[in-house]
């Protein structure tokens, strides 16, 4: 299989003079499940901004499915920290805003509504107005209505921080059939090492700001992370050691930086 996503040598700089990425290069495989960790600063989400196409390029080349990025596109679905749902459409219309402003025949709409509505047990909130359910239901909804799109890659930064740890369980389960059964590729961002490695076939740790690759981590696992087996096992925990050691460097070197100018 060929890379969806393909950084070279990239560069974000907010002006006047932030530079967020440098030189970061990373290539992902079609169907690949790609974890992102690395210190508060270092450019994650702005790398996320990018391949959604929200963000202007400074520098270096980065492609999708073979072409620049230039625009947003559906075929690239992004999972926010904050779901930001419309407050005056209720759930349905939420769920079905991308498909009806894209246009697709009404009869596959239906269908791949319906599944999804059924896999994200979201049927008996659909009348319902996003402040009416609970935030839980609402970052349900926020990652079911970029699926119903149907995108090849899915892009989540942080996206279960605010949840109980029942819903951020559901969901990340989910998240792991999707990929899974459905063959989506995933760019997964995230500040917590065990969740990374839980989730993730690889796992890129990146540098303190500028932010580039500093390490990509395999996650040797089997698919089925949650079994207890998995989960618990003294493979897992040795990869989160391997993950940790090489972020907390990166860390340390944040702080350093964060006192030396004073924050
Ligand atoms: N729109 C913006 N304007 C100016 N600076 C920004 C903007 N967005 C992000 N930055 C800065 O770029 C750097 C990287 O930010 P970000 O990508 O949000 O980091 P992360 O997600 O890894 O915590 C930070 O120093 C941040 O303050
Ligand atoms: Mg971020």
């Amino acid at each position: 299989m060929g890379n969806i996503v393909e950084a070279t040598n990239l560069k974000k700089v907010f002006e006047p003079d932030i530079v967020a990425l440098d030189g970061f290069d990373l290539q992902i495989e079609e169907g690949d499940f790609v974890a992102i960790i690395g210190p508060s600063g270092c450019g994650k989400t702005t790398f996320m901004r990018m391949v959604a196409g929200f963000e202007s390029i400074t520098g270096g080349t980065l492609m999708f499915e073979g072409n620049p990025v230039e625009s947003t596109d559906y075929n690239r679905g992004v999972v926010f920290q904050d779901v930001r749902l419309f407050p005056f459409l209720k759930i349905e219309d939420n769920l079905k805003y991308g498909m009806v402003t894209r246009g697709l025949n009404s009869g596959k709409r239906e269908q791949v509504f319906e599944e999804i509505v059924d896999q994200f047990r979201l049927e008996e909130f659909l009348s319902f107005y996003p402040h009416q359910v609970s935030l839980g239901t609402q970052q349900k909804v926020g990652m079911a209505r970029v699926l119903v799109n149907d995108p090849d890659l899915i892009m989540c930064d942080e996206p279960f921080n605010s949840l109980d740890w029942r819903t951020r369980e559901e969901l990340q389960r989910r998240i792991l059939e999707l990929w899974k059964d459905k063959g989506k590729t995933i760019i997964y961002v995230t500040h917590n090492v065990r969740e990374a490695v839980y989730l993730a076939k690889k796992v890129v740790v990146c540098t303190v700001r500028p932010g580039k690759v500093k390490e990509i981590v395999d996650i040797d696992l089997p698919d089925e992370r949650w079994l207890p087996e998995v989960r618990l096992g003294e493979r897992f925990l040795e990869l989160v050691r391997q993950t940790a050691d090489s972020l907390k460097d990166e860390v340390i070197k944040g702080r350093e930086l964060e006192n030396a100018v004073g924050y």
